[in-house]
C-alpha cells in the first residue's frame, strides 16, 4: 500500500486514512512509498513501543529518505552521542537514569520545579494577547509555538534571545527528519542542524567553565556526573540539552494547536472551560488522544517478527502509528468521536510506551492545561476566525497545524499581569 503522507488525505485528514488501515484485518501494511512498515493497532503499537530489543531505536532519528551525499556528509559530522529516543541498550537505561534525576518526570516534581515557570510564562504570553482586543491573531505563532519554547528554555537555562535561532533550528530538524525536503533544503537543514549541534556544546561549555552551580537542567546534569563518564559524559549532558531543546517544545506547541482547535471549533467546548476550568484536565488527556501531537514514530527491527499474520523481517524500519492505535475500536469505545468525560482516556499511546515513555509527559499536560484555563478565564470570548483553511505541515511524525487564526473578543478580564503579580517588563520581554 501506499501512505502518501506529504500529499493525500493523510496530511489533510490523516483519521480518515487511520480508519482505513484500521479496517483492514492485518493492520500491518508495508508502505512501498516509503519503505516502512505500517503498524496501526492499539495492541502491536503497544508492543512495539514496550519491546524496545525488537523494536530498536538507532534509527529513530535517522532521516526516512535517502538523503543525498552533501547533506549526509554534514549530518556525519554531527557527533551527538546517542542518548534518549535514538539510544538502545546499554546506553539508554544509564542516560535515562540521568534524566529521571535531573528533569522532573512525575506530577509532584512537575509542579514544585516548573510550576511557577509555566504561569509566569502563560501569563505573559495570555496578556499580549489579551492586549489586542478586538484583533485577528494566529494562535500558532503567538501562542502555541512560543509558550512551550519559552519555558523549555527557562529549564535549560538558556537565554530568551536565542529562541529565534532555536525555534528555526528545532523545526529544521523536524523537516530534515521526518519531512520530505528536496536536496538543496537537506543540504540547507543539515548545516543548520550542525550549527545546531554546536550551539548546545557550547552551552554545556560554559557551564562547565561557570563552575555549574546553577538550578538549570544543564548545571543539574553536570553535577550529577560527578567527573565520572561512566555515570554520563559532558557530551552526552550537551546531546541531552539537544534534544529537550526540540521533544521539550515542538511536542507541546502540538498539544496545544490541538486542543485550541478542539475547544474553539465546538463552541460548547470552549464554553464548558470558560465555565469551569476543572474540566481541562480532562479535555488535555481526550485531545492527546484524538489529535496527537506525534502521531507515527519510528522503531527498527532487530529481528524477524511477526504480528498477527504478518512477518516483518530484521533490519526493517517500521512507523508506529500512534495515531491509528489511539482510534481503535478494541481499546476506545466509539473511538472517533471526542469524547473529554470518556473512561478508557488512559490507554492512549500519545506519550509512547514502556523503556521510552515521555519524560516531559507531566510538563506538557502542565503546560497545556495551565494555558487553556489562564485563555478561557482571562479572554472568554476567543473565537476562531471565519475564514479557516486548516492545514498541517508535511510530516509523518509531527502533526503540527500551520495557522489557527482567531479573533480577541471585545470581554477581556481586567489585567492578566497584575492578577498573577507578573511585570509589565515580564510582559514586554515575552
Ligand atoms: C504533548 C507533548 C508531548 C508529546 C505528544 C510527546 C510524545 C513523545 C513520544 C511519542 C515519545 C516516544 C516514546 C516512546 O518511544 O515510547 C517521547 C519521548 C520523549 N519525550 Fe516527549 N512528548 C511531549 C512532550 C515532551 C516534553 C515537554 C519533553 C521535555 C521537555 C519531552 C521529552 C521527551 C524525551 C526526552 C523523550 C525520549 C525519552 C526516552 O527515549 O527515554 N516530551 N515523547
Amino acid at each position: 500500500m501506499r501512505l502518501n503522507p506529504f500529499t493525500g488525505i493523510y496530511l489533510t485528514d490523516p483519521a480518515r486514512m487511520w480508519r482505513r488501515i484500521l479496517d483492514d484485518p492485518d493492520g500491518v501494511h508495508y508502505a512501498e512509498d516509503l519503505g516502512l512498515w505500517l503498524i496501526s493497532g492499539h495492541a502491536h503499537v503497544r508492543y512495539a513501543l514496550a519491546d524496545a530489543t525488537t523494536f530498536a531505536n538507532a534509527l529513530t532519528l535517522v532521516p526516512v529518505y535517502e538523503v543525498c551525499p552533501a547533506a549526509m556528509n554534514v549530518i556525519m559530522q554531527i557527533d551527538a552521542p546517542p542518548t534518549t529516543a535514538a539510544a538502545d541498550p546499554p546506553a539508554h537505561p544509564r542516560t535515562r537514569r540521568a534524566l529521571r534525576a535531573t528533569f522532573a518526570n512525575t506530577p509532584d516534581r512537575v509542579e514544585a520545579e516548573y510550576g511557577a515557570i509555566v504561569r509566569r510564562r502563560v501569563d505573559q504570553l495570555v496578556s499580549r494577547l489579551a492586549a489586542r482586543r478586538g484583533d485577528q491573531v494566529d494562535l500558532i505563532k503567538e501562542f502555541a509555538t512560543e509558550l512551550p519554547l519559552l519555558v523549555v528554555l527557562d529549564i535549560l537555562g538558556v537565554p530568551d534571545a536565542d529562541i529565534g535561532r532555536i525555534r528555526s533550528w528545532a523545526d529544521g530538524q523536524i523537516a530534515l527528519i521526518w519531512g520530505q525536503p528536496d536536496p538543496a533544503e537537506q543540504v540547507r537543514l543539515a548545516q543548520d542542524l550542525l550549527e545546531f549541534w554546536h550551539y548546545c556544546e557550547e552551552l554545556v561549555r560554559q557551564r562547565v567553565r561557570g563552575g555549574h552551580e546553577g538550578d538549570d537542567f544543564i548545571s543539574r546534569a553536570l553535577t550529577y556526573r560527578d567527573d565520572d563518564d561512566t555515570v554520563l559524559t559532558v557530551p552526552e549532558v550537551a546531546s541531552l540539552a539537544f534534544n529537550l531543546l526540540v521533544a521539550g517544545h515542538e511536542t507541546t506547541a502540538g498539544l496545544l494547536a490541538h486542543a485550541l482547535d478542539q475547544a474553539l471549533s465546538t463552541p460548547r467546548w470552549w464554553s464548558a472551560i470558560v465555565a469551569d476550568p476543572g474540566v481541562v484536565p480532562a479535555f488535555v488527556g481526550e485531545t492527546l488522544r484524538f489529535a496527537p501531537a506525534i502521531d507515527g514514530w519510528l522503531r527498527v527491527t532487530s529481528r524477524d517478527v511477526t504480528l498477527g499474520r504478518v512477518t516483518i523481517p530484521a533490519g526493517a524500519r517500521c512507523l508506529l502509528l500512534i495515531g491509528a492505535a489511539n482510534r481503535d475500536s478494541s481499546a476506545f469505545a466509539h473511538p472517533d468521536r471526542f469524547d473529554p468525560h470518556r473512561a478508557d482516556v488512559g490507554n492512549h499511546l500519545s506519550f509512547g510506551h514502556g523503556p521510552h515513555f515521555c519524560i516531559g509527559a507531566g510538563l506538557a499536560r502542565l503546560e497545556a492545561g495551565t494555558a487553556l484555563a489562564r485563555l478561557a478565564e482571562s479572554i472568554p470570548d476567543l473565537r476562531l476566525a471565519t475564514e479557516q483553511h486548516r492545514s498541517y505541515k508535511p510530516n509523518i511524525a509531527f502533526r503540527a497545524h500551520h495557522t489557527l487564526l482567531a479573533t480577541i473578543g471585545d470581554t477581556v478580564a481586567a489585567d492578566v499581569a497584575a492578577t498573577r503579580g507578573t511585570t509589565p517588563a515580564d510582559v514586554r520581554a515575552a
